[in-house]
């Protein structure tokens, strides 16, 4: 029985101030939902949060006694070098995070990041201890041509170049991200959420094993909202999602964890 993974992606929100005030709220939000408790408690649901690389180490000290994980979201693929600007797997591993997101749409579409460098972040983040997180999803222009699938094949083939399997069960998570979902309020319909994330399980089955497939969380991430996760988490091949906008607000992000139980 594969847990369940509920993830905030802060993106550029929450400084270390805001990041305390969240943690402090959303704290007495767990605290009064015991049902939450057991299912972290039970290891059925996992609850996360992506902050901004300034807010880590208050993420980390603030969420201590709190049953929350905290990421970073994104990485360089070095240890440490002449990269101005970047972070690395060492420093986010220093700092008490156990999570990174490689590759958001954002990360690919604004900073251009490219599936080749993708998956060496990948590699750098597993062979360091994180659990790397990898979003795949295609273009408004990419589904109205008819190429989602070619284009989610090619970002999950690439960027788990040269992994394991028994690695990518254990260490890796693949999120469906359709970027025309992305911020927009257009929520893909559960059916089309469920049809490539059944695909991404079946091309863990095909680069890897049907143990590999059984075992991969995929998650769902694109306009989330309380209204709508039960539908998506019904899914059968849908273990959870990535949430941007609604999980700054610790009242709705509390809903989206209470409704995916
Ligand atoms: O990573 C989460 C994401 O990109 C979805 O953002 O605001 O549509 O929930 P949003």
């Amino acid at each position: 029985m594969r847990r369940k993974f509920i993830a905030g992606n802060w993106k550029m929100f929450n400084g270390p101030k805001a990041t305390s005030e969240f943690l402090n709220k959303f704290d007495a939000e767990i605290k009064a939902a015991p049902e939450v408790q057991k299912a972290v408690a039970d290891g059925k649901e996992e609850i996360a949060f992506f902050v901004p690389a300034v807010s880590l180490l208050t993420a980390v000290c603030g969420a201590k006694e709190m049953p929350v994980i905290i990421g970073a979201q994104n990485t360089h693929w070095e240890k440490s070098g002449a990269f101005t600007g970047e972070i690395s797997v060492p420093m986010i591993t220093e700092i008490g995070a156990t999570h990174v997101l490689i590759g958001h749409s954002e990360r690919r579409h604004i900073f251009r990041e490219i599936d080749e460098e993708l998956n060496k972040k990948v590699h750098a983040a597993v062979e360091g201890g994180l659990t790397a997180v990898l979003c795949v999803g295609e273009t408004l222009e990419e589904r109205e041509s008819g190429k989602a699938f070619e284009v989610i094949k090619r970002q999950f083939v690439e960027g788990l170049k040269g992994m394991e399997g028994k690695t990518v069960a254990e260490k890796v998570i693949v999120a469906y991200e359709p970027v025309w979902a992305i911020g927009t309020g257009k929520t893909a319909s559960d059916a089309d959420a469920e049809e490539i994330c059944k695909f991404i399980r079946g091309l863990a089955a095909e680069s890897y094993c049907a143990k590999t497939a059984d075992e991969l969380i995929v998650l769902y991430g694109g306009s989330v909202k309380p209204e709508n996760t039960k539908g998506i988490i019904s899914q059968p091949d849908i273990d959870g999602v990535l949430v941007g906008g609604a999980s700054l607000k610790p009242e709705s992000f509390i809903q989206i964890v209470k409704n995916a139980l």
